[in-house]
């Protein structure tokens, strides 16, 4: 079955987290099978690049060069005998058997030879990566060490440690928080549900659940399905990544200057996460408060529809965000979480750290241009547009930002290090807990902690942001994805 998986992202661009839970779903394998089937197909793909270069040193043949078949049933051979505790005799055999069921009989003693060089190299080096690969010491090259030993192209690594201000070491942390599984995290959609009754109801379901540590709406679950929560299933609760929770209530929480007639728009909202939590936030606010959710793809618009449904004041439209069907400075806030590389989730999509290429930033980067001023536009003065990207890659962070705000002189940036900090109840300098006087049916065990722990990267209780104007959450510090969030300010015209 991980093979499989490898076959439908290699032949038709499938994502594994999306396929491998449905075909896992009517398989009949024990939980156990499943974990390893699971560790098996998202390790293989995550460490693609490791994997190919360890097949390297062991056949003259060049590894892209290999029918792809064969190549993936290799790769899960070579992660097995990475990895895993499988034995290297079990773990050369059954790939072996899988290479002569799916390729026939002719490349069996190939990969047999293959996989026993491997074999043997791993032994020799106990499985040190730096000497398996041959990577460059860490003193002399660090990126193209931490790209080795990492698994990571290296256009990646570099973007990392650009946006970490060259801080190799904690670049290595946030490469390895992109091989950690991530926790589920669940929203209770404000005027829906409470965070208490979610938890409750998390906790009848026989779920690991306990409270997010800084978005007061947040449940995170180690495990278990969240599919078969009532509130889950009637659009009450949604999964949605803490971060993600977070960029929305930092939009909802920075005050407008003058007067606010409520209006709000997401400009780019499929599939409607941050939509349906803003939409719930901003009920709260002015008599006639309202969200208008734009979208142009269709089926990602009635994605929007349904995470809207029964929501008053909420409105979808299909519509590019470039030409959007609404008078120039006639909203207060706009939200505009560009499309974008995703390579802030990368823990949740094995194989995108090997798909994305430099090219789809290139690409990506005038249309963020263009969505930010389209954004800009939209607002009144003394209105509020939120930039977002599920990305930390500079480029498409603070360039695009800075570049667009140094073209606008209308636009001013707003310290989003410090709504974030607000609104997460969290204090910088380390003091109190969790804000908000929230609590739940947790096992009160404080979450932050285990955030770090998660990760092996110490946290304090405080978000930690640094000195903004930016925000930048990351998976080794916070356990969210990477997202990015800046807040700008529009002045007069
Ligand atoms: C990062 S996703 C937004 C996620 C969403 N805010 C949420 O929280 O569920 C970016 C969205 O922008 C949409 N998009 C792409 N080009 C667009 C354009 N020209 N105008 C508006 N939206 C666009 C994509 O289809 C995608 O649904």
């Amino acid at each position: 079955m991980a093979w499989e998986v490898l076959r439908a992202v290699d032949e038709r661009g499938a994502y594994a987290n999306l396929l491998l839970p449905s075909m896992l779903a009517g398989s009949g394998l024990s939980t156990r099978d499943r974990g390893f089937v699971t560790e098996l197909a998202y390790g293989a793909l995550r460490a693609q690049g490791t994997l190919d270069g360890m097949l390297d040193t062991a056949t003259s043949r060049p590894v892209a060069g290999i029918d792809p078949p064969l190549r993936d049933a290799l790769r899960l051979g070579a992660y097995q005998l990475l990895r895993t505790r499988v034995p290297a005799r079990a773990a050369v055999a059954t790939t072996v058997d899988l290479v002569r069921a799916t390729s026939g009989e002719r490349p069996v003693r190939f990969a047999n030879a293959v996989l026993r060089r491997v074999a043997a190299r791993v032994s020799e080096t106990g499985g040190d990566l730096a000497q398996l690969l041959d990577a460059p010491p860490f003193a002399t090259d660090p990126i193209g060490h931490l790209t080795a030993v990492c698994t990571h192209p290296r256009w990646i690594v570099e973007a990392v440690a650009e946006a970490l201000d060259g801080d190799l070491d904690e670049t290595r942390a946030a490469l390895v928080a992109n091989d950690i599984r991530p926790s589920t995290h669940l929203v209770a959609r404000p005027g829906r549900i409470t965070r208490d009754d979610l938890l409750a109801e998390c906790v009848e379901a026989g779920l690991d659940a306990h409270p997010g540590p800084w978005s007061p709406y947040a449940v995170r679950l180690d495990g278990g399905d969240p599919g078969r929560l009532p509130s889950v299933a009637s659009g009450a609760a949604a999964v949605q990544d803490e971060g993600s929770q977070l960029v929305a209530l930092a939009l909802a929480a920075t005050p407008t200057v003058g007067p606010d007639r409520g209006l709000t728009v997401d400009l780019c909202a499929g599939p409607g996460g941050k939509a349906a939590l803003l939409a719930g936030l901003l009920a709260g606010g002015p008599d006639g408060a309202g969200l208008l959710a734009l979208e142009p793809r269709m089926t990602r618009a009635a994605l929007v529809a349904r995470s809207l449904e029964g929501m008053a004041g909420a409105w979808v439209a299909r519509a590019d965000g470039r030409a959007a069907p609404l008078a120039p400075a006639s909203v207060d806030r706009v939200l505009v979480d560009v499309p974008c590389t995703g390579l802030g989730a990368l823990r949740r999509r094995p194989e995108a750290r090997w798909r994305r290429t430099p090219e789809d930033v290139a690409a990506l980067v005038p249309l963020q241009r263009a969505l930010l001023v389209a954004a800009a536009d939209l607002v009144r003065p003394g209105g509020v547009v939120a930039y977002a990207t599920c990305s930390p890659h500079p480029a498409e962070t603070s360039e695009v930002v800075r570049q667009v705000a140094g073209q606008r002189p209308e636009l001013s940036l707003l310290d989003a290090t410090r709504v974030l900090t607000d609104v997460s109840g969290s204090d910088v300098s380390g003091g109190d807990a969790p804000g908000s006087g929230v609590t739940g049916a947790g096992n009160g065990t404080d979450s932050r902690a285990e955030t770090g722990a998660e990760t092996g990267v110490g946290v304090g209780t405080g978000l930690g942001l640094g000195d903004g104007p930016f925000g930048q959450l990351w998976p080794h510090r916070h356990g969210t994805d990477a997202m990015f969030v800046a807040l700008l300010r529009v002045g007069p015209r």
